[in-house]
């Protein structure tokens, strides 16, 4: 069944990636996001974003073609530009004026980090910045995106989490006998939670190291927006830095698109595919356990489940969900 829009006072006004910037070329791709349909394409001007929704007789115009930078409806050819603007109706006599009506919602859309955004309400800011994307010590390579049946933020908070790494990603980030958490603060402030200086010990080096194992990693991880996080995973021995940064695009309440950007300052002689692969096995892991996880929405009442003293970051999560008042993905 069609949902149609989800109303979130908060997601609605954040930018969202909904493909890869590579993907979109000679083609409109249609996409979900937050309920909507949404049809993205590209002309000379750059990416745009339109209501997936022909204003005429409701056909879908990403199921259409490009032609002289429009989109077309497949039902009866009208063309629409970056605008939403109605530009062309082949059924009326040429020289007739096209009604101004004849216009379909247009949304922000910007193309960044190899990945076209969208944002359906208004934005306050730009797509976030990200200085090691900025480094040119930092290599940085798209992920993803990866589908996953579950609530956006039951994802970010698999992401903020510690404990599993031993058991989920047992012998590829943790190992079950450093299962051991020490005790961790969050710290909120301009408008994000972090934890830092948090020790993991890692059975094998990660890819693209010149060690062969045994390494404790010093991690640290970031909220800065209800659906955007990232993590830096630091060798302190040689300063070897991977930063991994998750943007979970809400498709519907308990569906989501997962955009990963993973950016490492070593092992520049290593292929990219083998980065992409280590990081599909680990996101692998993780959907499992997610898509399994009740309720499928992530409970805001505190109560609703067992917090431990290690959960503090998922707690302070919560937290913030509820005072910034995200209702998409939360119970
Ligand atoms: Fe799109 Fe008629 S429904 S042109
Ligand atoms: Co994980």
């Amino acid at each position: 069944m069609e949902l149609g829009r989800l109303h979130d006072p908060v997601l609605v006004h954040d930018w969202h990636a909904v493909c890869l910037a590579s993907e979109l070329t000679d083609k409109p791709i249609g996409v979900k996001l937050l309920g909507e349909r949404v049809v993205v394409f590209r002309n000379e001007h750059g990416v745009h974003a339109l209501q997936d929704l022909c204003i005429h007789r409701g056909a879908m115009l990403s199921e259409g073609w490009l032609q002289d930078g429009t989109v077309v409806c497949p039902y009866h050819g009208w063309q629409y530009d970056g605008n939403g603007q109605c530009v062309c109706i082949p059924a009326q006599p040429k020289g007739e004026r096209i009604p101004p009506r004849a216009k379909t919602s247009s949304y922000s859309c910007e193309e960044k980090y190899g990945f076209v955004w969208v944002c359906l309400g208004e934005p306050g800011d730009g797509v976030p910045h990200f200085e090691e994307f900025a480094d040119p010590a930092y290599r940085p390579l798209p992920c993803g995106p990866y589908k996953v049946k579950a609530a956006g933020t039951r994802v970010i908070e698999n992401f903020t989490d510690f404990a599993h790494l031993m058991f989920v990603h047992q012998n590829l980030l943790g190992h079950p006998d450093h299962a051991e958490l020490p005790d961790i603060e969050v710290v909120k402030e301009n408008g994000r939670i972090y934890i830092e200086n948090v020790p993991i010990f890692q059975p094998v080096a990660h890819s693209g190291s010149d060690k062969r194992e045994g390494t404790t990693y010093m991690y640290r991880k970031e909220v800065y927006r209800a659906l955007g996080a990232r993590l830096s995973k630091t060798d302190p021995s040689n300063g070897q830095t991977l930063w991994i940064m998750l943007s979970v695009t809400p498709v519907t309440a308990n569906e989501c698109l997962v955009f990963m950007m993973v950016s490492r300052n070593y092992g520049f002689d290593v292929d990219d595919a083998n980065f992409i692969q280590f990081q599909n096995i680990v996101f692998e892991q993780d959907a499992r356990v997610i898509e399994t996880q009740k309720p499928e929405l992530l409970p805001l009442d505190l109560q609703a489940e067992l917090n431990h003293r290690v959960d503090r970051f998922s707690v302070a999560y919560r937290r913030w969900l509820r005072e910034l008042g995200v209702v998409v993905g939360t119970i």
